[in-house]
């Protein structure tokens, strides 16, 4: 038995690999494109561990994912890959639609082509567990209650615009062809192996090196934040007793504004690694805000905790703890990722701030 995972060398592609293969001897066929996102370090400690297949290449690269389906035969796909950073689409959105809207259309007919090849006992048993986000359902006002599986879609942002797209294509790729799909959609996810262009890892490894803490705007706009063992355990949770074509919302309880959150990184590190020069969060800095930044989203997660027992494990405080240490012992891969290409999206999105 086997499953097929995109993007399983991104931030939570490669944490669900890791996770998936320290509880299941079930193998891992990893499709990635290996991206500026996707890293092998990553899946280092998997290195000759027959359960996990590396295979660079591009999910919208049809002949490729067929032949993958013919020879691994997995009994599931799940699918991370894409393009995942809103500022980059705003910089650049055309990668955002043909990764995340035409790859997911490539994966989706080459996942159907597939299945019909099926005996019927795999046929009724197949999943395509599709990896979505909350950004979909638009921007929340302050009182207004949070995003359930009905609410309207209304997305933003040329990420949460591909994403919406790849979101309708799976539904109508069940409601067409029957094709036994799953859908989750998650809030911000933190913890290990954070690519340090998202807000966490962004303002931890900036306040290591003394750099600036850019809070865009006001810093009141309000995430709710998901450790990603979490979010793995709730895909598990799906993927295993998931009803098919339904849509589950995951997210973590946990509604904080920015300028929280990057308090709480600087008191953490003024605990673990205290500055000479002072507290942290002397770094703050108050910066130009994001185009048609969403104000406020919020996960009413009431469904997956009702229909499947799951509930996350992590609080924010142990969570967040939990990551800053990761990154403090982890220097030499922040160093590793902090490559000139990093350097250059800094500069990028940064400068005429
Ligand atoms: P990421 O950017 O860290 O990783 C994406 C991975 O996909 C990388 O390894 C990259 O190399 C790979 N990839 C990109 N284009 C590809 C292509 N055309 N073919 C094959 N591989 C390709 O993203 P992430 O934060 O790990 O997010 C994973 C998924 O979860 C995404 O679909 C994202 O929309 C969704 N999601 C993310 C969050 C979050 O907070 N990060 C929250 C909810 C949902
Ligand atoms: P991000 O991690 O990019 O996730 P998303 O935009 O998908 O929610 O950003 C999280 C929040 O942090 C968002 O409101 C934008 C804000 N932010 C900053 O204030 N400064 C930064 O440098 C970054 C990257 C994000």
């Amino acid at each position: 038995m086997s499953i097929l995972v995109t993007g399983g060398a991104g931030f939570i592609g490669s944490n669900f690999v890791l996770d998936w293969l320290a509880q299941s001897d079930e193998t891992v066929v990893n499709l990635d494109a290996l991206t500026y996102a996707g890293n092998l370090a990553n899946l280092a400690s998997l290195q000759g561990d027959a359960r996990h297949v590396f295979v660079q290449g591009d999910i919208g690269d049809r002949a490729l994912v067929d032949s993958l389906l013919a020879t691994h035969r997995p009994r599931a796909i799940v699918h991370f890959a894409a393009e995942s950073h809103v500022d980059r689409s705003i910089h650049g959105p055309g990668a955002f639609m043909k990764t995340n809207v035409d790859g997911t259309f490539t994966l989706l007919e080459a996942a159907r082509g597939y299945w019909g090849t099926l005996a019927d006992t795999d046929k009724t048993a197949f999943r395509f567990h599709h990896v979505s986000t909350d950004e979909v359902y638009g921007s929340l006002g302050p009182g207004d209650p949070a995003f359930t599986e009905t609410h309207p879609y209304q997305p933003n942002s040329p990420y949460s615009a591909s994403k919406a797209a790849s979101d309708h294509l799976v539904r109508a790729w069940h409601h067409t062809y029957e094709l036994p799909v799953l859908t989750t959609n998650c809030s911000n996810n933190y913890g290990p192996y954070h690519f340090p262009e998202k807000l966490i890892p962004l303002m931890i490894v900036n306040a290591l090196a003394d750099k600036p803490l850019p809070v865009y705007g006001d810093g009141q706009q309000v995430r709710d934040w998901l450790y990603v063992g979490d979010h793995c355990s709730a895909i598990r949770a799906v993927l295993a007793r998931g009803q098919v074509g339904e849509v589950y919302n995951v997210g973590g309880w946990n509604e904080k504004p920015n300028l929280e959150i990057v308090q709480a990184i600087c008191a953490l590190l003024d605990e673990l690694r205290p500055d000479p020069a002072g507290p942290y969060a002397r770094l703050v800095t108050h910066v130009k805000d994001r185009p048609g930044h969403d104000r406020r989203y919020a996960i009413d997660a009431r469904k997956i905790e009702r229909e499947l027992g799951w509930r996350p494990a992590e609080t924010f405080a142990t969570g967040i703890r939990k990551t800053v240490q990761w990154y403090l012992d982890h220097a030499d891969w922040v160093a590793q990722v902090q490559s000139g290409a990093y350097r250059d999206w800094v500069a990028t999105n940064y400068a005429t701030r």
